[in-house]
């Protein structure tokens, strides 16, 4: 079974360029549909996410071309309006091709996306807006049909949560809808912030971003765009937070700390000294860290949900107590007996999860069940004694382009075994 060997117990030092963001990647591809021509994306991240939303742009009738970092759509000739099911099921995030591919070919067909390791994920919102701007929706057969008149039209819509996702599909179906397009208690992270200035850069006309209410003037002539992706902050946190469990110093380069303030406050209340630039971080921590009180997942720019399994993997080894409370998703603590494994103390029931910090960790052989839970495994390993085997590197390999070489380069003993 493929598997990271880690040996923990050693202080990271060094420096890494973290790689482009997942979230930020994945809706941009989607838009790409909405133009007749060329769209090129820089520090496009080499992640199985992306390699799946290719496969969906290929099979679109898309030409798909990667070089390095560098990706290149020409989607002048889409051809079809369907997602199999095996690349809707590769994918969670393929139902963000929903809006776009119903706004470039006037019809949609794809499976319903059921739930996933974090829980049932409803698309209710995605597809209230969606009807919102003139799609009728039909369920057939586990495949969801949508279709439109002539064409969408501009609407107002009014999000009764701040969906990140919902968000970006109304966003790319208003793109091509004619008239304009308010969106109301939309979501507010940096990855709708970087999607909006991509749609700029093509020639959309779209504002507000960052803000509760996104406004899009439709159906303006889009061109041929080039744009680099912003760097992702959850990796970066992952990073922050393996430095602050094993010790040592590191700066982390091509990511604005601004979009993460909420997990740079957090180590910092827990001891570590950290730095910000507007384009870099910079971190030491001489552990233990102390425990932080109570962290609360919330929508941006609140605590990250994806951050809390890996700053919970640096707290395991604090004096005192951290009480999580996880309010996005369900079923969010799957690492947690897996760091149980290893010698942490975390008592998790229903969307609350108490850390006793304890003295030492040591390895074993855990399993990721999802990707940053994944991440998080990875964490505690650097900080435990002795060697620790993760295996489902599957999940880490959605969003972690890699990490075995940016671990190595701050210093870590890690190593990818593939039998
Ligand atoms: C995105 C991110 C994911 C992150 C999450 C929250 C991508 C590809 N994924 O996921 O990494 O953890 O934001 O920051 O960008 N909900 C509904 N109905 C809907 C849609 C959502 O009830 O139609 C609920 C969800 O069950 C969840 C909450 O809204 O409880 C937030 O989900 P959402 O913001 O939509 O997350 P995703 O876009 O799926």
């Amino acid at each position: 079974m493929d598997q990271y060997q880690i040996r923990g117990g050693r202080p990271l030092s060094g420096r890494v360029e973290i790689h482009g963001a997942k979230n930020s990647v994945l809706p941009m591809l989607a838009s790409t549909l909405l133009h007749h021509g060329v769209s090129v994306l820089h520090n496009c991240p080499r992640l199985s996410d992306v390699d799946a939303s290719l496969a969906i742009l290929r099979h679109l009738g898309c030409r798909v071309n990667r070089e390095g970092d560098v990706v290149t759509v020409d989607a002048a000739t889409v051809g079809r309006w369907d997602i199999p099911d095996a690349l809707m099921r590769e994918m969670r995030s393929s139902v963000l091709f929903l809006g776009a591919i119903l706004a470039r070919t006037g019809r949609a067909d794809v499976s319903m996306p059921g739930g996933c390791e974090l829980g049932p994920r409803p698309i209710d919102l995605h597809l209230a807006a969606l009807q919102r701007l003139g799609a009728s929706m039909e369920q057939q057969g586990g495949r969801l049909i949508c279709t439109r008149g002539d064409q969408l039209h501009g609407a107002e819509i009014d999000l009764s949560l701040p969906s990140v996702g919902a968000t970006e599909n109304a966003m790319l179906a208003a793109v091509g809808a004619s008239g304009r397009t308010v969106i109301r208690n939309a979501a507010r992270e940096p990855e709708i912030v970087d999607l909006a200035r991509f749609l700029r850069g093509m020639g959309a006309r779209v504002c507000g971003e960052g803000s509760s209410t996104l406004v899009v003037e439709g159906k303006v002539p889009l061109h041929d765009s080039d744009y680099r992706v912003m760097g992702d902050r959850i990796v970066a946190a992952t990073y922050l937070s393996a430095v602050a469990a094993a010790g040592g110093e590191a700066e982390l380069t091509g990511v604005d700390p601004s979009q993460f303030a909420s997990v740079v406050a957090l180590l910092r209340q827990g001891g570590a000294e950290v730095r910000c630039r507007p384009d870099s971080v910079w971190i030491r921590s001489t552990p233990p860290l102390s425990g932080v009180g109570c962290i609360r997942t919330a929508p941006y720019p609140g605590f990250p949900t994806d951050a809390q399994p890996v700053v919970m993997a640096a707290l395991c080894r604090s004096r005192g107590t951290t009480v999580f409370v996880e309010t996005m998703f369900e079923n969010r603590y799957r690492h947690v007996d897996e760091l149980c494994r290893m010698g942490a103390n975390i008592r998790a029931e229903g969307r609350v999860a108490v850390v006793t910090g304890v003295d030492r960790l040591h390895g074993a052989p855990v399993q990721a069940h999802d990707l940053r839970g994944g991440g998080a495994l990875c964490v505690a390993a650097l900080g435990a004694e002795g060697e620790t085997a993760v295996t489902g590197l599957n999940h880490i390999r959605r969003g972690y382009a890699s990490l075995v070489e940016d671990l190595s380069a701050l210093g870590a003993d890690i190593r990818e075994v593939n039998e």
